[in-house]
C-alpha cells in the first residue's frame, strides 16, 4: 500500500477474527520496528512478543480490563530501557529519550500493521507495576505502550480531527 493510503487506512481496530497472525507478517513488523528512529540511535526500547492466550488475558486485565485485547491474536508490549542510552545523556534525558523511542518503534508495529492489512489497537491505560511483573521486566525498564494487533473483524470508523488551521501555528503561537 502506498505510504499515504497506509496512513489513511489505519484505525484503532478493537474487535478482530479468530485468525492467527503469520510469522512474515509480525517479522516484517518487527523489521518495520527496527528501522525507527531514535535518538542517538541508542534503540533504548525493548519489544516483547506475547501469543500466548493466558499472558494476553493477564495483560488486558492489568490495562484495566479492556477484554478486547485478549481477542488479539498478538500482542506487542514496548518498554523503554533507559539503560541502553543512560551514559550517553545522562539520568533525565535517558528517561525523556527511551520514552520516546518506544513511542517511535510503537508508532512504527501501528503503521506497519495496517499497511499489512492487519488492524492494531495501541493501549496505554495500564497499570505499570502488574505490566512489568507479568512479563518479568527489569526494574529500570518502563512500559510505554501495548499494541493488539489482528486481522480486523470491524469497518473503518470515521474519525474526527482538529481542522489544521486549529493544530497549526503559523510562525508563532496564536493568541
Ligand atoms: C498514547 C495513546 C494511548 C492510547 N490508549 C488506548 C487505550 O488504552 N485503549 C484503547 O482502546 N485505545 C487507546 N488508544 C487509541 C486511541 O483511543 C485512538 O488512537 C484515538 O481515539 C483515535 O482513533 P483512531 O486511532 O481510530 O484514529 C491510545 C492511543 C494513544 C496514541
Amino acid at each position: 500500500m502506498e505510504f499515504f493510503d497506509v496512513m489513511r487506512a489505519r484505525f484503532s481496530v478493537r474487535s478482530y477474527q479468530n485468525k492467527p497472525v503469520d510469522d512474515d507478517a509480525l517479522r516484517a513488523i518487527l523489521e518495520a520496528v527496527n528501522g525507527a528512529p531514535s535518538a542517538f540511535n541508542a534503540q533504548a526500547y525493548e519489544v516483547v512478543v506475547v501469543r500466548d492466550l493466558a499472558q494476553k488475558e493477564q495483560l488486558a486485565k492489568a490495562c484495566f480490563n479492556q477484554t478486547f485485547a485478549a481477542q488479539a491474536p498478538l500482542m506487542l508490549v514496548f518498554f523503554a530501557n533507559p539503560d541502553r542510552n543512560r551514559e550517553k545523556i545522562g539520568e533525565t534525558g535517558a528517561a525523556v529519550y527511551s520514552h520516546e523511542d518506544a513511542t517511535i518503534a510503537c508508532d512504527y508495529a501501528h503503521l506497519a500493521a495496517a499497511a499489512l492489512g492487519l488492524g492494531s489497537c495501541w493501549i496505554a491505560a495500564y497499570g505499570q507495576k502488574a505490566v512489568s511483573e507479568l512479563l518479568g521486566a527489569p526494574p529500570s525498564w518502563c512500559p510505554v505502550a501495548l499494541l493488539s494487533i489482528g486481522h480486523p473483524a470491524e469497518a473503518a470508523k470515521p474519525r474526527e480531527r482538529r481542522p489544521l488551521t486549529d493544530l497549526v501555528h503559523d510562525e508563532q503561537v496564536r493568541k
